[in-house]
């Protein structure tokens, strides 16, 4: 393996999720470069069904106003301090990326296919953005699931919202959540249906 694969390897290899974040966030070029990256994911029929906005600023403590309404909306007996919580994540992470589907129902690519180039796109971002030094975490939530908030942000049905994902930079720099071995999840087909180690109790 050659020194630069080993680095990428190593770089997907060492991901995980943070919500423990500060600033900065990428911005300009360097987040031109990181958002690049959604436009490498798989893509049946070349639909680019992915949408990124960007949440950043002033904007934010709109946009936790719109989740407090959305979790009103779906729950008016909502806990004060669950809706206190999330208010306050919305307003606080330096960067919010909205990871937006735009999906076409009557297409002859199957909406599921959409939805995984998407699923693909939002591991990218994920990946760059962890490649480039920053953390992230990809959050959904009931709220993603509201019709009316995903109108608000830009995506009246059939499109959608894939979920939230808060970037910036890890406060700890060595933060790495420990993954089980492959193994369990690997087998090989012979001609009779697989089962996985995984799946057994
Ligand atoms: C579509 C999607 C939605 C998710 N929504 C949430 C969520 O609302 N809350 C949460 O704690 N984790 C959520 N997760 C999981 C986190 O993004 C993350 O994967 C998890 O905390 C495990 O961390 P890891 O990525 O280091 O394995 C979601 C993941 C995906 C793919």
């Amino acid at each position: 393996m050659k020194k630069h694969e080993r680095i990428a390897l190593d770089s997907l290899l060492s991901r995980s999720s943070t919500d423990d974040l500060t600033t900065p966030a990428p911005k300009g070029e360097e987040l031109e470069t990181i958002l690049s990256a959604v436009m490498r994911a798989p893509d049946h029929g070349k639909l680019r069904p992915w949408r990124l906005a960007l949440v950043h600023g002033e904007a934010r403590a709109k946009l936790a106003d719109r989740v407090v309404a959305s979790m009103k909306r779906i729950d008016p007996n909502a806990p004060e301090k669950k809706i206190e919580k999330r208010h306050h994540r919305f307003s606080n992470m330096p960067l919010t990326i909205v990871l937006g589907m735009h999906l076409r129902p009557d297409d002859k690519i199957p909406l599921l296919e959409q939805q995984l180039a998407v699923g693909a796109a939002g591991m990218n971002l994920l990946n760059a953005l962890h490649a480039a030094g920053y953390g992230a975490v990809w959050v959904s939530g009931d709220i993603a699931y509201d019709p009316v908030f995903a109108t608000e942000l830009g995506f009246p049905a059939p499109h959608a919202l894939a979920g939230f994902f808060f970037v910036g930079t890890p406060k700890d720099s060595d933060h790495d959540a420990k993954r089980r071995p492959v193994t369990p999840y690997v087998a090989e087909w012979k001609g009779e249906p697989v089962s996985f180690g995984a799946d057994k109790d």
